[in-house]
């Protein structure tokens, strides 16, 4: 359906997760409209605690907080510096001052607007703030668009030894409404919507399985137009891909299937997460630009996954190459340099808050458009994944 005066498509996925059943809708020019897409949603909340990225232009947050206030929800604006190290509870605890300041009661929300730090941070003080208010998540950033505000999953960091770690607090929390606009991802800077296009290169990867298995096509088809920003190839991305997490999400809601499902998202996600902390790597080897987006080392643990599974008889070399030309030709790093030893970086995959006793689990390619979950993968042919993106 094309959205009046736009030209461009509009498309609504349902998301029908265990605990909560949610609309994303999916078109260009949306946050303008916000009011008016959450009152059906929400009727009886007064107030809404808007926390935005403070790096988002001001007119789009104002324009966002007008469109509430004439669908008779109050908003209350507050700015978050999105980073990973302001990730951390003691930020989470002063957003929650705010709602407490504004006297947000139950029937209130909190609207997320913003990448995934910012989706994740204010999911999770709407999870929490008098045990759980309702959620609405506004993404901007292509990543958090077909990925972290589609599932529930909210949290932070916790600072443990001199380490942040990731996600380490948090909870499953599903929002009442999801609006992805895609327009905002016209200054989105580029390589941040390369990055996010790791995450549905790694969609298409595993989506033969979860009602889409012409995406792996589509997307190789369309990777001009999507490079370009075309605003209905920009759609046609973020609903497809939502689409497929939307169905692994409702299979498994709280990823507790050890043999698939919600698991099978974290593919390229066990050697993303052992190299994205490492100090002074970058994606083009200038320390300038260390270090590496989320999106950027899962690029790179989409390539080295594709390589251990090779190694393993599990995926076909020509496969292989299809995914690094994809990968390439999206502008993602293939390989990086400074990467430590490959037995090191083992190490620091096997500690992996997904790991399961003490026991490495890795989701592998078995075919194009599927993966499967392999428990305590040979350590050497995983060596050889950490191999194919280290470069001398
Ligand atoms: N980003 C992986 C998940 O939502 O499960």
């Amino acid at each position: 359906m094309e959205r009046p005066g736009t030209g461009v498509n509009q498309r609504t996925v349902r998301v029908q997760a265990s605990s909560k059943s949610y609309d994303v809708i999916v078109g260009s020019g949306l946050l303008a409209s916000l009011g008016g897409l959450v009152r059906p949603v929400v009727s009886n909340a007064r107030k809404a605690l808007l926390i935005h990225d403070a790096r988002l232009p001001t007119a789009l947050v104002e324009s966002c907080g007008r469109s509430l206030t004439a669908a008779g929800c109050v908003p209350v604006l507050q700015a978050f510096e999105a980073s990973e190290s302001n990730k951390v509870l003691a930020q989470a605890e002063f957003l929650h001052t705010r709602a407490a300041a504004a006297r947000l009661d139950r029937h209130d929300l909190v609207v997320a607007l913003g990448g995934g730090i910012v989706g994740d941070v204010a999911g999770f003080v709407g999870a929490t703030f008098k045990r759980g208010l309702r959620v609405i998540q506004c993404p901007t950033t292509l990543l958090a668009m077909v990925d972290a505000s589609v599932g529930g999953k909210t949290g932070v960091n916790l600072r443990h030894e001199g380490v942040l770690l990731k996600n380490y607090v948090g909870t499953f929390h599903q929002p009442e409404l999801v609006v992805a606009s895609v327009d905002a991802l016209q200054t989105l800077p580029v390589r941040e919507f390369r990055a996010g296009l790791a995450e549905c290169i790694k969609h298409a990867m595993i989506s033969a399985d979860w009602g889409d298995p012409g995406l792996w096509d589509w997307t190789s088809h369309a990777i001009g137009a999507i490079l370009k920003r075309a605003p209905n190839a920009l759609v046609e991305l973020v609903a497809r891909n939502v689409a497929v997490k939307a169905a692994v999400v409702g299979s498994d809601e709280r990823e507790l299937d050890e043999s698939g499902g919600r698991a099978l998202l974290n593919l390229g996600h066990t050697f993303a997460h052992a190299i994205e902390t490492l100090p002074g790597i970058s994606p083009d080897g200038d320390p300038v630009h260390a270090p590496l987006l989320h999106g950027e080392a899962v690029a790179l643990g989409l390539q080295a996954a594709c390589a251990t599974a090779v190694a393993l008889g599990l995926f076909e070399i020509a496969e292989a190459v299809r995914v690094r030309n994809l990968l390439e030709e999206a502008g993602l790093p293939i390989g990086v340099r400074r990467l430590p030893p490959g037995e090191r970086v083992l190490e620091r995959m096997a500690s992996d808050k997904k790991s399961i006793a003490g026991a490495m689990r890795l989701v592998l390619p078995t075919g194009r458009g599927r993966a499967s979950v392999v428990q305590s993968p040979e350590p050497t042919a995983v060596i050889r994944g950490i191999a194919s993106i280290s470069v001398p």
